[in-house]
């Protein structure tokens, strides 16, 4: 059955069929949130890209659309941003009808093959029905290369103060700035990165918004990086500091990175939420994302992410925790009683959904290790935890399932704690083949998919004789 085939995860949305990588030109427009994403309609191995499409009215609930965008004569459609054009600055709608304007790489696999250097290149797409419908502008491409081979994924935004448009673009080992009064004529602004944050990998999908902490605004900029992450092959490292319409300067040199698990890609946030970041990534890796073992579609998003400022160990960090709408598929949670939780040392119980929340609370200035085993009766395991004496959480799918189909595929990801707050909380979202774990309150985060032979069937809590202050297990619905 459609949407219920092996490791088809039931909370997070995956193509009906076939490829999928970036989440792309995500905005929210007349109470509906548009994701868009890097789609291969004919295979389930990356291809000639085309936008596939989806809306939803609460992140969660997701309805594909037909196709938005085709390969043309210019290339195919790289990743990009949608912003809706409320003042008609383009042209391409009117002010009581504003068009939604997509602004998107187009990829020329001529140029690419021919070894020149500016087969990259950016243009525009509109739609006057809500995105249901796209028209490619005649003047593309609007923002021509200038030689950079690596020159793509622009995300545009609105920046009130001078009235104009802000383009951040990735190009190669920096992000460029541009602006433009009507989203047609661009003019370069700045430059950043080329000496700051990670470089073991080309740069890509970059992303530049407000955020405020304790009253004061503050810019961050997402930028991934492919390869080169924390745990190996494709992450997103994020800098945090000030915008002024030309220049971003960061307040801070440490390299961060909103997700340091394997499988959070390209992520970007959605334009038109007001003071509201909502942020999603692609649950994959370049490393593996071709060969992973589904056969109808080929990867995902993740769940959609708030995002916040916070400050720990005098430092700024972007913290991120599901969307409240997650709640809207909670059936009954189940509160484990607190005495048995105080006399077990190892807590055990039966996995009779997924998906699945489980959080943890520990009340100690003495953490010690604690880990959630999850497994089945194949002698496979997925275990995910903290490590106290690195002071680290960590998922280790090293015996979790599936993984001969790439080597660099069965391994541990770890992610360094950051809070120094006695309490601990421990928030895991487990769907069918995917794990997230949001910790210390989204500060230190972890993403992995896995591939069991059998789904698991038992829950396990390892706490070492620590109190468990709370657990509590919230099985999900199915969102198809
Ligand atoms: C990131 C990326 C982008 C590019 C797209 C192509 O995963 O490489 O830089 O636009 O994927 O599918």
């Amino acid at each position: 059955k459609l949407y219920h085939e092996p490791y088809r995860l039931q909370a997070h949305f995956s193509p009906k069929e076939k490829w999928t990588n970036d989440p792309n030109g995500m905005v929210y427009y007349k109470g509906t949130y548009h994701l868009f994403f890097q789609h291969y309609p004919k295979a389930s191995v990356w291809g000639p890209m085309h936008w596939g499409h989806a809306v939803s009215k609460d992140l969660i609930h997701w309805k594909q659309m037909p196709i938005a965008l085709y390969p043309d004569k210019l290339g195919y459609i790289f990743s990009g941003s949608v912003v809706v054009d409320e003042n008609n600055t383009s042209g391409f709608g009117t002010k009581d009808k504003p068009a939604m304007v997509a602004i998107f790489t187009h990829h020329n696999p001529k140029g690419e093959k021919a070894n020149t250097s500016a087969f990259q290149n950016q243009s525009l797409a509109y739609s006057l029905n809500e995105g249901v419908t796209w028209v490619k502008y005649l003047g593309n491409p609007v923002l021509k290369n200038p030689g950079i081979k690596d020159f793509r994924d622009p995300k545009v935004f609105w920046y009130a103060k001078d009235k104009k448009w802000v383009m951040s673009l990735a190009t190669k080992d920096r992000i460029t700035f541009y602006s433009s009064p009507n989203l047609k004529d661009w003019k370069k602004e700045s430059d950043f990165g080329q000496m700051l944050g990670a470089h073991g990998g080309v740069w890509e999908c970059p992303d530049l918004f407000p955020l405020k902490l304790n009253g004061k605004e503050y810019w961050v900029l997402l930028v991934s990086i492919n390869p080169g992450g924390p745990n190996k092959g494709s992450a997103t490292q994020y800098f945090v500091g000030h915008f002024d319409g030309k220049n971003f300067t960061p307040s801070s040199n440490q390299t961060k990175w909103i997700d340091y698990g394997p499988d959070d890609y390209a992520g970007v946030t959605f334009g038109n939420t007001g003071n509201r970041k909502v942020f999603l990534g692609w649950m994959g890796n370049w490393m593996y994302a071709n060969e992973v073992p589904t056969v109808k579609w080929r990867n995902a998003m993740t769940i959609p992410r708030e995002l916040s400022l916070k400050l720990a160990a005098g430092d700024i960090y972007l913290a991120s925790t599901p969307v409240k709408e997650l709640n809207k598929i909670a059936t009954q949670t189940l509160d484990v009683d607190a005495l048995q939780l105080a006399k077990n040392n190892n807590i055990f119980s039966v996995i009779k959904q997924t998906p699945t929340q489980y959080v943890l609370k520990f009340n100690t200035a003495a953490v010690k290790d604690y880990a959630v085993v999850l497994s089945n009766a194949y002698g496979e395991k997925l275990v995910v935890g903290y490590d106290a004496a690195n002071s680290r959480y960590y998922i280790d799918r090293t015996k979790a399932g599936q993984s001969a189909f790439n080597k660099q595929f069965a391994a541990i990801a770890y992610v360094p704690r950051v809070s120094l707050l006695p309490t601990s909380n421990f928030e895991l979202l487990v769907d069918v083949s995917s794990v997230e774990l949001f910790a210390d309150g989204g500060l230190s985060t972890l993403t992995g998919i896995y591939f069991p032979k059998k789904p698991y069937t038992s829950l396990g809590i390892i706490n070492n004789g620590m109190e468990i202050e709370k657990l509590q297990i919230q099985p999900l619905k199915s969102i198809w």
